[in-house]
C-alpha cells in the first residue's frame, strides 16, 4: 500500500515509518520538523519526504496523491508546550484534520487513522475498571478538546462520505527516540545523571504505559479495517508515577533520590488521578494487544540507549 504519515518524523511516526517500510509499503512523510527529524537514515532514504505544515491544504493534497491510507499524527504536544500555546495546538489539530479529510476525498484515499489521545478521558478515569471506548469522555484542555472534536468530525465524515476512519486513543506511549517533553525520558535522564528524580504531586497518580513497538504493531493491524471506530491502544496495566521512577532507578542502577514537588499551576488541568485503558476492542478487531511489560520496555530502552561496550 501507499501510506502517508503526517507527523512522521516524530516519535511514534518515525517508528511507524520504519515498520511500514520494512513491511514493504511505500511510505510518504509530511512533517514540519518542529521537533527535529527522528527518522533513521535508512528509513529516510526509503521514503518520500515533504517538509511543511499540515495546515497547508496544497501540501497535504500533494503528499497524499495515490495514497491508500493516511496516518494523521502531526500535532503540537507536551503538557507545558500545549499549556503555553493553546490556540496553535487547536489550529494544527482542526485545520490539519480538515486538510487530511479534504485531500482524502480528492485523492480517493480509503482509510484515515487518526492519533487521538487517552487524555480525553480526563477525570472519567476515576472508575473501577480499565477505560473502554464507551466511557463518557471529559476533555478539559485545548489539546484534548481538539482531539475529541476531530474524533466526532471524522465519524461524521464516515457517515456522510463513507471513508473508513479510526481514531486511535494512545495511552502514554514510551520507548526509544522519545524526547524529554515526556515523563519516561525525563526520569531516565535524571537517573542517568545522578540528579534527583522530580515527581509532580504525591506520585500516587497512575498511568498506563504502552511500549512503542506494541503501539506501532497495533497501528499496522488496524490498517484495512472498514467502518468508523474509536480504538484504545493500552497496555492494561496501572503504574503510579512513583513506581515508574523506582523502576527507572532500578534499570539504570542509579542512586538518584525521588523528590516530590508541586506541579506548576499550568499543569493542573492535565493532572488526572488514575488512568488505565482497556485494549479489548483492539483485540476484538485485530486479534492483537500490547504485551510488553513496563519492566521489559524500560530495560529495552536502556539496552538501546546505553549498549554494553
Ligand atoms: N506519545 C504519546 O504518548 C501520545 C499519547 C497520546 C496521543 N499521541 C498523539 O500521537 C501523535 C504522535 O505523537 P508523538 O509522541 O510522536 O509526538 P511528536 O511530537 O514526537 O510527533 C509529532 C510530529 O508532528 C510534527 N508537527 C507538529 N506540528 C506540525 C505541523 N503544523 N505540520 C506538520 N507537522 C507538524 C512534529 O514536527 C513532530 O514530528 C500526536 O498526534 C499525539 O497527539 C501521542
Amino acid at each position: 500500500m501507499k501510506i502517508l504519515i503526517t507527523g512522521g518524523a516524530g516519535f511514534i511516526g518515525s517508528n511507524l515509518a520504519r515498520l511500514l517500510v520494512n513491511k514493504g509499503h511505500e511510505v510518504v512523510v509530511l512533517d514540519s520538523l518542529l521537533r527535529g527529524n527522528k527518522l533513521d537514515k535508512d528509513t529516510f532514504s526509503k521514503i518520500k519526504f515533504f517538509k511543511g505544515d499540515v495546515r497547508s491544504r496544497q501540501l497535504v493534497l500533494e503528499a497524499s496523491k495515490g495514497c491508500d491510507v493516511i496516518f494523521h499524527l502531526a500535532a503540537v504536544l507536551g503538557v507545558d508546550i500545549v499549556a503555553d500555546n493553546p490556540v496553535e495546538t487547536m489550529d494544527v489539530e482542526v485545520v490539519g484534520t480538515r486538510n487530511v479529510v479534504e485531500a482524502s476525498e480528492t485523492n480517493n484515499v480509503k482509510y484515515i487513522l487518526y492519533a487521538s489521545t487517552s487524555g480525553i478521558y480526563s477525570h472519567s478515569a476515576i472508575v473501577k475498571n480499565a477505560l473502554t471506548e464507551e466511557v463518557m469522555v471529559d476533555p478539559r484542555t485545548s489539546y484534548a478538546m481538539a482531539k475529541r472534536y476531530n474524533e466526532i468530525y471524522l465519524a461524521s465524515h464516515h457517515e456522510e462520505r463513507g471513508i473508513n476512519v479510526i481514531s486511535i486513543r494512545f495511552f502514554n506511549v514510551y520507548g526509544w527516540n522519545q524526547d524529554n517533553r515526556m515523563v519516561v525520558p525525563r526520569f531516565f535522564e535524571q537517573a542517568k545523571n545522578g540528579e534527583d528524580i522530580t515527581v509532580f504531586g504525591s506520585g500516587d497518580q497512575t498511568r498506563d504505559f504502552t511500549y512503542i513497538e506494541d503501539t506501532i504493531n497495533a497501528c499496522c493491524k488496524l490498517i484495512g479495517i472498514k467502518g468508523s471506530h474509536i480504538v484504545n491502544i493500552a497496555n492494561e496495566c496501572e503504574w503510579t508515577i512513583s513506581e515508574l521512577a523506582s523502576e527507572i532507578k532500578d534499570v539504570t542502577n542509579s542512586d538518584s533520590k525521588l523528590t516530590y514537588i508541586d506541579a506548576p499551576k499550568k499543569r493542573y488541568d492535565y493532572e488526572v488521578e488514575r488512568r488505565v485503558g482497556s485494549s479489548k476492542k483492539l483485540f476484538k478487531l485485530t486479534g492483537y494487544k500490547p504485551e510488553t511489560s513496563l519492566k521489559d520496555g524500560l530495560q529495552k530502552i536502556f539496552d538501546i540507549n546505553y549498549p554494553k561496550k
